[in-house]
């Protein structure tokens, strides 16, 4: 029997066949003490599930799915780097990479990590203060070039600590392949102090190796020739690396069992020491090490990533919910709900479970979201009036670090507004009055009774940082548990690439020449454009 008892999450399902009553008003009308029984506070997390359906009742109903999901074997199996990507026959040593003293891991691949770990800061360092060893001239500026998990966490890190004290060094991302965002970049850069970190755990990404192909002609210049010495390659292959012409101690490594998704706690995380330092790099791995612990040990009543979990599960497959929003309500977190997008929906954008039968229920919703209040002004009418009911996670920071005394009053009122949206989506601000409603405008009728969750940070720095992204890593591991799936591989994504790579075959060649064209592929949408395309 399959741990994930598809049966548990049915009998849940059937048991509670009008989840959204009592509505949230009614809840909390009965309970006044609501916010301080289903809300935990834990070092500088607060999380608010408040505004939920939850019931003790309920919430104990899913506290025993979890358990007898499988949480204890499979955390374990996690944490001590058993084979949990059950379909590639790997394990998944993210937790590993941020252990203060991966040596002391009973894991052999600890002493591999502290080596790598070593490479890795001692190169920062350097590059921090503008020194790229093997070259001759001052490095001002940093390319770091990748897609998806390598870049997506190293960006949103590098937005969230901006108030930290930083270096000198410039720190520039590019993952766009069309062509204009490495073109901007070659125009205000300098090739001759600009270094290039190429980060790619394949080393096989196409938008990747299209953008190195520019960047090496725009650093490559009579007397410096291929310009080797201003590229660093940040990959699991090193034989690759080596083949595209990256010289050995400008290749940094990271271990195959780390996830893209999972791989800002490697070298990936290399432009956060070249701008932060090593010890705030060593701050953010220390607090994602904290939740690690607080992941590990703590009972599941307590345990903020479990419940967090089983909020999604309430709303994905009781509430039959299909999407979530997320919103942060502190610009520095405004990547974070694409990042979250990819940790989510790639890990159980799934259909089968480990044993490769059909999931009995859908599992990862639609992650869509942006920062607050900005998309007040953009998707929040849906939320009040649309035909959906779309639970919002919301994000903010009450103690805005880079806080001047003209901050003090913007940061008020992000969280007025937050805790506003929140209020105003779950509570229905007509009277219950019927002669008034009947007479009221159905324009101006707000049904309320809309979810949300709160992740509140004390404040947005290192550690809080790192105690937020491995929170939310060990959320999309417990929601797979329950849902059975798979959270660490991505064949769909490896497929699509693949139909991608016919249809540019088709746009260089075989669109001009019309030549040894399949009968789909004339009349059709790349004819079309490739008949365009000069
Ligand atoms: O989106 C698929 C994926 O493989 C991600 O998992 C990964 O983060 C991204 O593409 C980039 O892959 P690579 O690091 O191998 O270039």
């Amino acid at each position: 029997m399959p741990d994930n008892n598809p049966n548990l999450l049915s009998v849940l399902c059937k048991n509670n066949s009008n989840p959204q009553e009592p509505t949230l008003a009614d809840l909390f009308e009965d309970q006044p003490q609501r916010f301080q029984h289903f809300s935990k506070h834990w070092q500088q997390m607060l999380f608010d599930y408040s505004r939920t359906g939850l019931t003790s009742a309920r919430l104990d109903s899913l506290l025993q799915l979890v358990d007898e999901s499988g949480l204890e074997k499979w955390r374990r199996r996690l944490l001590t780097g058993e084979e949990v990507n059950t379909s590639e026959g790997r394990s998944a040593d993210h937790c590993l990479m941020r252990t203060t003293k991966p040596e002391d891991s009973a894991n052999i691949l600890g002493l591999v990590i502290q080596v790598q770990r070593a490479e890795m800061l001692t190169l920062g360092a350097s590059l921090y203060q503008g020194i790229l060893p093997g070259y001759s001239k001052a490095i001002t500026d940093v390319i770091h070039l990748g897609i998806g998990g390598s870049v997506l966490g190293p960006q949103l890190v590098l937005e969230a600590l901006q108030g930290t004290n930083s270096g000198t060094v410039r720190v520039h991302f590019l993952s766009s392949a069309d062509g204009w965002q490495v073109s901007a970049l070659m125009a205000k850069l300098d090739p001759q102090s600009t270094a290039v970190i190429v980060v790619s755990k394949s080393f096989s990404t196409k938008e990747v190796k299209l953008n190195l192909q520019r960047l090496r002609q725009w650093l490559s210049t009579a007397e410096q020739g291929d310009a080797t010495e201003q590229l660093i390659a940040v990959t699991s292959d090193y034989a690759r690396a080596q083949a595209a012409g990256f010289s050995q101690q400008n290749i940094l490594l990271f271990p195959e069992s780390i996830g893209g998704r999972y791989s800002l706690w490697s070298a990936v995380g290399l432009p956060i020491v070249i701008r932060y330092g090593e010890a705030v790099y060593l701050e953010l791995l220390a607090g994602a090490e904290q939740m690690d612990k607080h992941f590990s040990e703590a009972a599941t009543e307590n345990n903020l990533p479990v419940l967090a979990a089983l909020v999604t599960i309430w709303h994905r497959n009781i509430c039959n919910f299909p999407a979530v929003a997320v919103v942060a309500y502190d610009s520095r977190l405004r990547l974070l709900p694409a990042w979250l997008q990819q940790l989510d929906m790639e890990s159980a954008g799934k259909s089968v479970d480990r044993q490769g039968q059909p999931l009995q229920h859908p599992a990862a919703p639609i992650i869509f979201g942006g920062s607050g209040t900005e998309v007040q002004h953009a998707f929040f009418q849906a939320l009040y009036q649309g035909m959906d009911t779309i639970p919002v996670e919301f994000i903010g920071v009450i103690c805005n670090d880079s806080e001047l005394p003209a901050n003090k009053s913007h940061n008020r009122f992000q969280l007025a507004n937050l805790i506003g949206q929140a209020d105003a989506l779950a509570f229905t601000q007509q009277s219950s009055d019927t002669a008034e409603s009947t007479n009221a405008d159905p324009h101006r009728q707000f049904a309320g009774n809309c979810p949300s969750s709160v992740v509140m940070l004390d404040s947005l720095n290192a550690n809080s940082l790192g105690q937020l992204l491995a929170f939310y890593e060990h959320r999309i591991f417990v929601q797979s548990i329950i849902w059975g799936n798979n959270p660490f591989d991505q064949f769909g994504v490896e497929f699509g690439k693949h139909t991608a790579s016919e249809v540019e075959d088709f746009l260089r060649v075989k669109g001009a020449s019309k030549t040894g064209c399949k009968p789909a592929e004339l009349n059709s949408l790349r004819e079309w454009v490739a008949e365009r395309l000069d």
